[in-house]
């Protein structure tokens, strides 16, 4: 292989901010450089496969899409949970620090611990420590798991980013590796520290330099915005798991968005929402005009539903469940995420089983059942609970409290940002991400809103990774 002038990549990632302090809620410019490194073989430019992957709080995905067939994106998914196309954020270690399991796998693996449970590592929603991450080596950094023990970060990104490749692994089987291009997300708002971290651990698993290539999540999810044609946006539509379609548009119009437009895109996910303005000056190419993260999005309600139930069985006694029954634990937390999901202003009562376990250690515990602690603090006419039945009902009016923080703290997020946007013209909206194909939410932001077309993307948890895969396609 002769060493000419490579093929440039470009990585596309922010510069920090002159004094390093690249934290969620500030605005930091950032700029679109290109590695020019020499490069041994410039024969990558025309990947037969794209593979995505991107790793959010909560959940995270890989994705493949073949050349040839770019609206057919195939998702890999986990064990019994075929139906997902992403998987819990979760990194389970052994009592020696060793891999254990990933996912669901290791959700359930860590609900079977007995008494030996205390000595794993249990990893999850690890990624928010990184926002505010300013160490100088990737090998320094280090997240805490549930029981605030460290490990360094590296170690558990690369297991992470390992397992999401792995589910490639059957169909990348048989191609050469310079036939995959594979576009790894990172946020707009992480320090440099962060993103090299990941880089570091991307690297180490063994994907090749020159066939890697690391977008911004807003990036790619407004590439994916640009080219979807928005005329059939507007509601969800049930989606076969593992393939995911999409609707590329053929041309501008049906975009509705034309070079010089200015367009927010607003994605709400588990721990976080971004918010990124950017004006388009050509066929996906951005320019930013301002950008801004809460550390607040769907889990908050999870949260706020936990305090919710602490505040009526005791702290000691969800302790206890959580500890000592953590595979009723995650059915009872499960549950009530589908609930979440479902609930819309046009929704009177939400009615959900509780775990025969929860009622057991409260009476253990206290001597008392459900029923004698919701009349005790006088919540009677807000929760009821049919113990022959063993289910909950939280009436709309709870149910509205427990969404009350995030959807507030998104609120005045679009507030705030559209005072910024003032002086240019802003006329559209995507909102993507996961907690943004909440119906309730929908209801609040189009009605708040509305002054500006918002536009929700199909399957909106998805739109970073397809937008990652056009931007693969397009990166040679
Ligand atoms: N249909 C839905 N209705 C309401 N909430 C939903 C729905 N689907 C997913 N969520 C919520 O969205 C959140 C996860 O979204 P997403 O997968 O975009 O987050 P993430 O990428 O893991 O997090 P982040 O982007 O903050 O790092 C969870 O709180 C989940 O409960
Ligand atoms: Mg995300």
């Amino acid at each position: 292989m002769g060493s000419k002038p490579s093929a440039q990549r470009q990585i596309i990632v922010p510069y920090p901010s002159e004094n390093g302090q690249n934290c969620p809620g500030e605005n930091t410019d950032y700029t679109v450089y290109t590695d020019s490194g020499n490069r041994e073989d410039s024969s990558f430019g025309d990947p037969l496969l794209v593979t995505a992957i991107d790793f959010g709080t909560t959940y995270s995905g890989s994705v493949f899409c073949f050349k040839g067939y770019k609206n057919r994106i195939l998702a890999g998914t986990q064990g019994f949970y075929q139906d997902d196309e992403r998987i819990p954020t979760v990194i389970l270690l052994n009592p020696d620090q060793t891999f254990n399991s990933f996912g669901y796998e290791a959700q359930d693996t860590y609900s079977k611990l007995k008494e030996e449970k205390a000595q794993y590592f249990y990893f999850e929603h690890f990624k928010m420590a990184l926002y505010k991450n300013m160490e100088s080596s990737s090998n320094t950094t280090t997240l805490m798991d549930i029981r605030g023990r460290r490990v360094k970060a590296k170690d558990i990104f690369v297991m992470l980013i390992k397992n999401l490749l792995h589910l490639a692994m059957d169909i990348v089987k048989g191609l050469q590796t310079r036939d995959i291009a594979w576009i790894v997300t990172i946020p707009a708002s992480w320090s440099e520290s962060s993103r090299k971290l990941v880089q570091d651990s991307v690297l180490s698993v063994g994907i090749e330099d020159k066939n890697l290539h690391f977008v911004l999540e807003p990036h790619a999810a407004a590439v994916y915005c640009m080219n979807v044609d928005t005329s059939s946006t507007s509601s969800p539509m049930s989606r076969p798991p593992k393939e995911l379609h999409s609707e590329l548009a053929d041309t501008a119009e049906e975009t509705g968005i034309t070079v010089g437009d200015k367009c927010i895109i607003l994605d709400i996910g588990g721990g976080s929402t971004d918010i990124w303005v950017y004006e388009v000056e050509g066929q996906n190419e951005l320019k930013e005009m301002h950008k801004a993260t809460e550390e607040i999005g769907g889990n908050s309600v999870n949260s706020e539903f936990i305090e919710l139930m602490k505040g009526l069985v005791g702290e000691p006694v969800w302790s206890d469940f959580q500890e000592d029954y953590t595979g009723s634990y995650y059915t009872l937390m499960r549950d009530f995420d589908r609930k979440k999901r479902s609930f819309s202003n046009d929704v009177d009562s939400v009615t959900m089983s509780l775990e025969n376990e929860l009622l057991h250690v409260l009476k253990e515990t206290t001597g008392d059942t459900l029923s004698d602690v919701i009349t005790m603090i006088g919540a009677d006419d807000k929760i009821k609970f049919k113990s022959h039945l063993n289910k909950v009902t939280l009436d709309k009016e709870t149910m509205e409290e427990l969404f009350e923080k995030s959807v507030d703290a998104i609120v005045q997020l679009i507030e705030k940002t559209l005072r910024v946007c003032q002086k240019w013209s802003v006329h559209t909206m995507f909102m993507v991400g996961g907690f943004s194909e909440s119906p309730y939410l929908r209801e609040i932001i189009r009605s708040k809103f509305s002054e500006i077309r918002v536009v929700f993307p199909d399957d909106a948890k998805l739109v970073v990774l397809r937008g990652a895969v056009i931007l693969g396609y397009q990166s040679q």
